[in-house]
């Protein structure tokens, strides 16, 4: 063994870690010196089969027995990042299996381990490795495609049976609904738009057609499809499907540019095929993408093909451990690196809040601002308490005024009441639409006056559950206008929402708001609602609302 060789520790080895023993084998400076399972009759087994010689149960202790240099996590999905976390806490570098973790709380703690870290944080992402993707990705790169702005990724794979066998899958792969695993769908199509990320996906689903061995139906739906709308403009369409009896169709991809496309085969037998401007001879002529790889097949992977090609997921595996071996001797920075890593995880994971608030467009964060000055303040957060939810009061209408709920055709007036009160810069007609379609049944609340017709305050219900609130109902866009000041409109709409949404059965009801908004924040609270504190930080940002408020009553 030289002094440079990465001595590697593969957690979760007795399934997919001893898979990477090939590409190992295959690349110089990398060697397997540790195993580590829970079920330690197959981490014997697979210690034997890989040549390691320390075998672990428990992965703190591979991780303290100091004979380690890097991890490969290949454990199932909810332990990605955690034990991703262990390990860089410790200067050990990871290579983590997909994807990189299954919440955007574990997505914020790794990112700041790997920003306090010496060590190196890699997303094994092996999709993107495959031929025809690097082979699109040259062409894109030399420009023959002109501008991108339209790509598709399919994950087609039956994978009933393997949930009995993994029950980990059954949670997390098919028991939660949206897009559950996105990665090898998303990491192909954001290699084709360099620079680009998800920006919002929106996601709805096909229903439920299958149940499991107890009889069970899956809580994903059969397909899900979830659309990301791209930082330039463009637009991604994601299909995942794990339940579906069908053939497998694992890498299906299809790409868009000014200047040319791609289809990638469905089946076994066809081929991938490009039509570019610059090649073909007009636009009903497709080439088959294969007779390009000659001229535009980066060298590295046509020297390399045939190791690569003995190892996993058509050279996948290979390439990714080869450039996790280059990196962790810093020889490049990691290819998939954390924030990489994240534009292909976090679409996913929005796309569950998009499919359980009825396909609501869902901002997708970006990791890199995570911390930094420039990242948005989370809003401030209020709740109205359960112990007030027997006797919500219902205050009286000023006379002249009537309250109900919007019609259609009052879009433009609802705009005009919004616009007076700072809300609706960029809201067009159709959003106003779109609001009354998701709006609980009955929960748009309008107070019209009634002399003139015009819309002065509004109040909206929404069915809005996130992991904070779960199965929660939201008061959303209270407003009032300041020409009909002091007359407890805007007490009025409150209590409509809270009303009906204490009706609908909600345990739980919430708002957002912000520092600045103070005289909402004052009506807020006379109204009973509750500061909402979950960290230090709101603690604070809540004391210094509340002196602003007392300097404000004494006239300050
Ligand atoms: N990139 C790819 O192409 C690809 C392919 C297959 C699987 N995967 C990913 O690899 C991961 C594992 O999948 P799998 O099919 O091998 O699952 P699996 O259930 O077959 O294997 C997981 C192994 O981890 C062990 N394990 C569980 N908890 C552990 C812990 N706390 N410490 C140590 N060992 C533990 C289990 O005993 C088991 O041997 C998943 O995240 C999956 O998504 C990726």
């Amino acid at each position: 063994m030289t002094p440079q060789t990465v001595r590697l520790g593969i957690v979760g080895a007795g399934g997919r870690g001893a898979s990477f023993k090939t590409a190992c084998d295959a690349i110089p400076g990398v060697s397997i010196v540790a195993v580590c399972d829970v079920d330690s009759a197959r981490a014997q087994r697979v210690a034997e089969m890989l040549g390691a010689k320390r075998l672990f149960t428990d992965y703190e202790q591979m991780l303290d027995s100091d004979e380690v240099d890097a991890v490969i996590v290949a454990t199932p999905m909810p332990m990605h990042a955690p034990q991703s976390v262990s390990a860089l806490k410790r200067n050990i570098h990871v290579l983590s299996e997909v994807p990189a973790a299954v919440s955007v709380e574990e997505c914020r703690e790794l990112v700041q381990a790997v920003a306090q870290s010496k060590a190196v944080y890699m997303m094994a992402e092996n999709y993107i490795y495959a031929k025809p993707i690097v082979l699109v990705k040259e062409l894109v790169r030399q420009g023959l495609f002109g501008t991108t702005y339209y790509a598709e990724g399919e994950y087609i794979h039956e994978l009933k049976e393997l949930n009995e066998l993994t029950p980990w899958r059954r949670r997390w792969q098919t028991g939660i609904n949206g897009n559950t695993y996105p990665t090898h769908s998303i990491g192909p199509v954001l290699e084709w738009m360099p620079g680009d990320r998800v920006v919002a996906v929106c996601c709805a689903g096909s229903g439920h057609h299958y149940r499991d061995a107890r009889g069970e139906l899956y809580e994903n739906e059969d397909t899900t499809i979830t659309l990301c709308k791209m930082r330039s403009g463009g637009l991604v369409k994601l299909r995942l499907d794990m339940l579906s009896d069908r053939p497998h169709a694992m890498n299906v991809y299809q790409l868009q540019g000014t200047d040319g496309c791609y289809e990638s085969a469905r089946a076994h037998g066809e081929h991938d095929r490009v039509w570019l401007r610059q090649l073909c001879p007009d636009m009903n002529t497709w080439l088959p993408l294969h007779e390009l790889e000659e001229q535009f097949l980066p060298a590295e992977w046509k020297q390399q093909e045939e190791q690569a090609r003995r190892t996993g997921h058509g050279g996948g595996d290979y390439f990714v451990l080869m450039d996790f071996v280059r990196a962790v001797r810093g020889e490049c920075s990691p290819r998939v690196d954390v924030h990489y890593a994240l534009d292909m995880t976090l679409p996913g994971l929005m796309s569950q809040i998009s499919i359980a608030q009825g396909g609501r467009w869902v901002d997708v964060p970006d990791s890199r601002i995570w911390g930094t000055e420039a990242e948005p303040k989370p809003q401030l957060q209020m709740i109205y308490p359960p112990h007030r939810f027997t006797s919500v009061p219902e205050p009286p209408l000023p006379e002249g005024y009537r309250l109900r709920n919007i019609r259609p055709g009052e879009e433009e007036k609802y705009l005009a009441l919004m616009r007076k009160v700072g809300f609706a810069e960029g809201w067009t007609v159709a959003d106003v639409q779109r609001f009354m379609r998701n709006v609980l049944p009955g929960g748009f609340f309008v107070v019209e006056h009634v002399s003139t017709g015009d819309l002065v305050a509004t109040a909206m219900a929404n069915h809005s559950p996130n992991e904070q609130h779960p199965n929660a109902g939201v008061l959303d866009w209270v407003a009032a206008d300041p020409a009909h000041q002091g007359k407890g409109l805007g007490k009025v709409v409150v209590y409509a929402v809270v009303r009906l949404l204490v009706q609908r059965g909600y345990q739980r009801i919430y708002l957002l708001t912000d520092d600045w908004r103070l005289p909402a924040i004052a009506t807020y609270l006379s109204l009973g609602w509750e500061p909402y504190i979950y960290n230090e930080e709101m603690d604070v940002r809540w004391q210094k609302v509340r002196e602003a408020l007392s300097r404000r009553s004494q006239g300050h």
